[in-house]
């Protein structure tokens, strides 16, 4: 089979380097090369360098024009929950009149309104409606994606929303790595006079992590620990139960208040603690002396109009690794647009362009134990690429909210973005 070059680019921006989180100052250099060029042997990467280089080396080889463009690795949204029904747009108001996300939640509205709505939808139904939520989210730049259930919080709901993710990802060729999130809120049947939260925690480890194990429908486990929701005591047992059944294990940790989130993400030694915008000063030195990534999702606090943002700063010059994501839900974050989160990163978070990228590349890889294979060009990694509208990096969350992804490839083909209206 004959290499593809990519040529005439104005800035391969590769992102290389060792395959694992970049922790600290590490994340200063984007590995950003002028003029440069990539060839992929089928779905891998064969050789980065200058243009010349590569050509000599490979003279037969199909050339793709990349028209004085910038590429760069194909972005890896390590945090969504893709997987609901309908949109929850009557929330805005509320939170704007005054009400915190957490007394909408008490009401029955947030979380426990997508699992209502959920619960009554068909597996079918859900594909239908999750397919060009995914297909968006990609024709974003974002080539590996990871997908939470959570919004149905009972065996067979929790297991639907797992199988649409296992179908999206046979019938997508976007990568998509299924993360199990039974533990996303305790459900409203078990909140009044008969069974209580502790039976839904049994139900969790005892039920339905093992039947989820059992189809290996997903390659994560995580909890939302936050007052209100599970504490750090039932955050543990669940992890605990999932480490032991062979899942890795993530966490929603201080996102909205300190909570010791972090400190335990560290501990158990989670694969990333995500949101953070309230994490603690000894959060901070948990995260950066574990091997836990600090997952921001600063679109998050922005859509919640919270002044407060996760402290980036104090997480990356104390030498944690720091990865970025969309958290794409209906309640928190509805949006599909990554490059937008990079913005953030740069405007509120005050992280450079060069941490933004490799905050969205390599370390989401590493936040989903995929750093030796996606968010980086370099030989042998998957040939997962995109292609934007700007001859400089620092035009990609400069021109901010727009969409200037041309193109993805995955594993070597054209991704054709079908951009569907969603719902
Ligand atoms: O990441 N924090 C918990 N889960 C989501 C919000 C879910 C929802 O409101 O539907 C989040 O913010
Ligand atoms: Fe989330």
């Amino acid at each position: 089979m004959t290499h593809q070059l990519f040529v005439n680019t104005s800035q391969v921006v590769t992102c290389g380097g060792p395959p694992r989180a970049r922790r600290g100052h590490e994340s200063t250099d984007a590995g950003i090369l002028r003029n440069g060029a990539v060839a992929v042997d089928g779905e891998n990467i064969a050789a980065v360098g200058p243009r010349e280089q590569i050509e000599r080396q490979y003279p037969d080889a199909e050339l793709i024009d990349c028209g004085g463009r910038v590429l760069s690795p194909g972005l890896v949204d390590s945090h969504t929950h893709a997987i609901f029904g309908r949109a929850r747009y009557e929330e805005q108001e509320l939170r704007a009149a005054g009400s915190g996300y957490m007394e909408i939640a008490r009401r029955g509205g947030g979380i426990h309104s997508s699992v209502a709505d959920l619960r009554k939808r068909s597996e079918d139904d859900l594909f239908d409606v999750a397919l060009p939520r995914i297909q968006k989210l990609a024709s974003y730049g974002s080539t590996t994606i990871e997908v939470k259930s959570g919004y149905g919080l009972s065996l067979d709901d929790e297991l639907k929303s797992l199988r649409v993710i296992a179908r999206l990802s046979r019938e997508l060729p976007v990568r998509l790595v299924p993360t199990w999130l039974g533990a996303h809120e305790i459900p409203l049947e078990f909140r009044g006079s008969g069974p209580g939260r502790r039976d839904y925690v049994r139900l969790l480890i005892d039920e339905i992590l093992p039947a989820v194990v059992k189809d290996d429908l997903a390659k994560f486990a995580d909890v939302f620990c936050e007052p209100g929701v599970f504490t750090l005591d039932e955050t543990r047992a669940i992890l605990d139960a999932s480490r032991s059944a062979g899942l890795g294990i993530k966490l929603h940790a201080d996102e909205l208040e300190p909570h010791g989130g972090a400190e335990l993400a560290a501990e158990l030694g989670a694969v990333s603690a995500d949101h953070l915008a309230a994490i603690s000063e000894r959060g901070i030195a948990a995260l950066a002396a574990s091997g836990t990534v600090a997952t921001l999702l600063p679109g998050t606090m922005l859509f919640l109009g919270r002044d407060r943002q996760a402290p980036a700063r104090a997480l990356i010059d104390g030498g944690a690794a720091v990865a970025l994501a969309t958290d794409f839900n209906p309640g928190t974050s509805p949006t599909v647009n990554f490059p937008l989160i990079l913005t953030l990163g740069v405007s509120q978070l005050r992280m450079t362009v060069a941490e933004v990228f490799i905050a969205a590349t390599v370390n989401g890889a590493a936040a989903l134990g995929l750093a030796d294979r996606v968010g980086q060009l370099a030989p042998g990694y998957s040939a997962d690429l995109a292609l934007w509208d700007a001859e400089d990096i620092r035009e990609i969350p400069y021109w901010y909210g727009d969409r200037r992804c041309m193109g993805t490839w995955i594993k070597g083909k054209p991704l054709t973005h079908r951009v569907l209206p969603i719902t």
